[in-house]
């Protein structure tokens, strides 16, 4: 699969002074972004560590996948814009693009379609596994479980030194999850599920696989199908956020590969990840009209309200989220095409766009919408209930948390992930008998 490029440069050094320790560190030059330092030797050559909670400062890894400019509001999948995807490309395309690095030729593209389209059945034995979960279990609750589960069904793609088993289980994993995210949905309603067409796109096979019954011919709309691929797309890959952070570091003590993006499943569940786009959406519903917003404009900046803007401010981004504004375009094709422009949450999502962007308090914090800002709405037109949002990130980002996770095995640099500490609990002390305590 994909090949390293050359890698970082080495651009001179960086002289750390503490206490009387002088300490040369070789300093690194990456092709876009922010110099870096290369500690690696700190602690062997000078017995210190850094710290640096949240991984704000620290690089783990180097990558030739997605690069953020958050100062700028850029994001490139292998150098390519997001919005030049996002509006021109379609989502398979963009997979081969993350896995293997360029974007297919014709007959590459309709090869992989196909190997992708071929693998989206799973096992009949794990249609049983999902008649164990309660009816009103959380659709994220199921995925860790099922895909965690996908090893067990798929032993002869877990052998993670062999190049071409690691090529199998990562096409496994981008077609199987969506049958498995609608077979969560149909089961949570209660329907039957509903199996895979083959001469369907991905994302069309998706929506069918979600809303079809058997009862009832089903008829895709490829407005609303183009504007999932969209979000599917957008949602690709992300560089190292905490789901893809997880990911690496399961699969850096030689986890097979279903493990480890289960376990990237259970860390986007988060409200703090993958759950904003539920909680804006819910926002958007509370605020529920045009002259309630400077309310709740009012309250996100006082700070003794815990209050926030949900779909407002990112980490990383401190510019507009370059995905937020494809997202805004295809939540107005999605509400035009169902004949709901009218519909209540995009105005008060406009007007709450509109008032916090001209407030001196979002503008001197740099709080822009992000792509959560849209998705709610855009995805309940679309038919998802909330709790299906970040099901639907899920299925979107295994391509992101596969690419880094084979990038990863590749690499020669790699480690088994094992952070340090501050300690800060009590010294060492001899064990006091039961009968003299307190
Ligand atoms: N509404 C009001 N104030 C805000 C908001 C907001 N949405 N976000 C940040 N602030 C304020 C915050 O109170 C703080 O003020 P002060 O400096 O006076 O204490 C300042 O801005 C910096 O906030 P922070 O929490 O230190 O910033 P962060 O970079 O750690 O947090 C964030 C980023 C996304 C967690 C945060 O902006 C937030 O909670 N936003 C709402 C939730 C949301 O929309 N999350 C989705 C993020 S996109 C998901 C993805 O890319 O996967």
């Amino acid at each position: 699969m994909n090949t390293k490029a050359s890698g970082a440069r080495p651009n001179g050094t960086a002289t750390l002074t503490y206490g009387n320790k002088r300490i040369e560190l070789p300093a690194l030059k990456p092709t876009e972004g922010p110099d870096a330092i290369d500690i690696r030797k700190l602690y062997g050559e000078a017995d210190i560590f850094t710290y640096d909670p949240g991984f704000t400062s620290t690089a783990s890894c180097e990558s030739d996948i997605t690069f953020i400019d958050g100062e700028a509001g850029v994001l490139l999948y292998r150098g390519y814009p997001i919005d030049q995807l996002a509006t021109e490309s379609s989502f398979l395309e963009v997979c081969y693009l993350l896995l293997y690095g360029e974007l297919p030729t014709a007959s590459q593209l309709e090869q992989f379609d196909h190997t992708i389209t071929y693998h989206t059945m799973v096992h009949e034995q794990i249609s049983f596994l999902f008649r164990g979960f309660r009816r009103d279990a959380h659709p994220m609750a199921v995925m860790v479980g099922v895909v965690g589960a996908l090893s067990a069904f798929y032993h002869d793609s877990t052998d993670i030194t062999d190049k071409r088993q690691r090529e199998i289980a990562s096409h496994r994993l981008i077609a199987k999850m969506p049958t498995i995210a609608a077979m969560a949905y149909k089961y949570s309603i209660g329907q039957p599920f509903v199996y895979p067409l083959n001469h369907l796109g991905y994302t069309e096979n998706f929506m069918r696989m979600c809303f079809a019954v058997p009862c009832q011919e089903y008829r895709s709309n490829p407005v609303l199908a183009k504007a999932l691929d969209t979000i599917f797309i957008l949602h690709a890959d992300h560089e190292q956020n905490a789901s893809t952070s997880t990911v690496r570091l399961a699969g850096s003590s030689g986890a097979n590969p279903f493990a480890c993006i289960a376990a990237g499943i259970a860390c986007l569940w988060g409200p703090a990840h993958g759950g904003a786009n539920e909680a804006a959406l819910k926002m958007l519903k509370e605020i529920g009209s045009i002259d309630r917003v400077p309310q709740y404009v009012k309250r996100a900046k006082d700070k003794n309200d815990p209050f926030r803007l949900m779909g407002f401010g990112h980490r990383v981004y401190k510019n507009y989220d370059p995905r937020a504004k494809v997202m805004r375009d295809q939540c107005y094709a999605v509400l035009d095409e169902l004949g709901n422009h009218n519909d209540p949450l995009l105005k008060t999502a406009l007007e709450l766009e509109r008032i916090a962007l001209q407030d001196d308090y979002f503008i001197e914090k740099k709080l822009y919408p992000n792509i959560d800002f849209y998705s709610g709405i855009t995805l309940s037109a679309l038919g998802f209930p909330s709790d299906m949002f970040t099901a639907l990130f899920a299925l979107a980002r295994t391509v992101g948390w596969v690419a880094q996770w084979q990038e990863m095995i590749e690499d020669p640099q790699q480690k088994i992930g094992r952070p340090r500490q501050i300690y800060t609990g009590a010294r060492r002390r001899d064990f006091v008998p039961r009968e003299k305590r307190g």
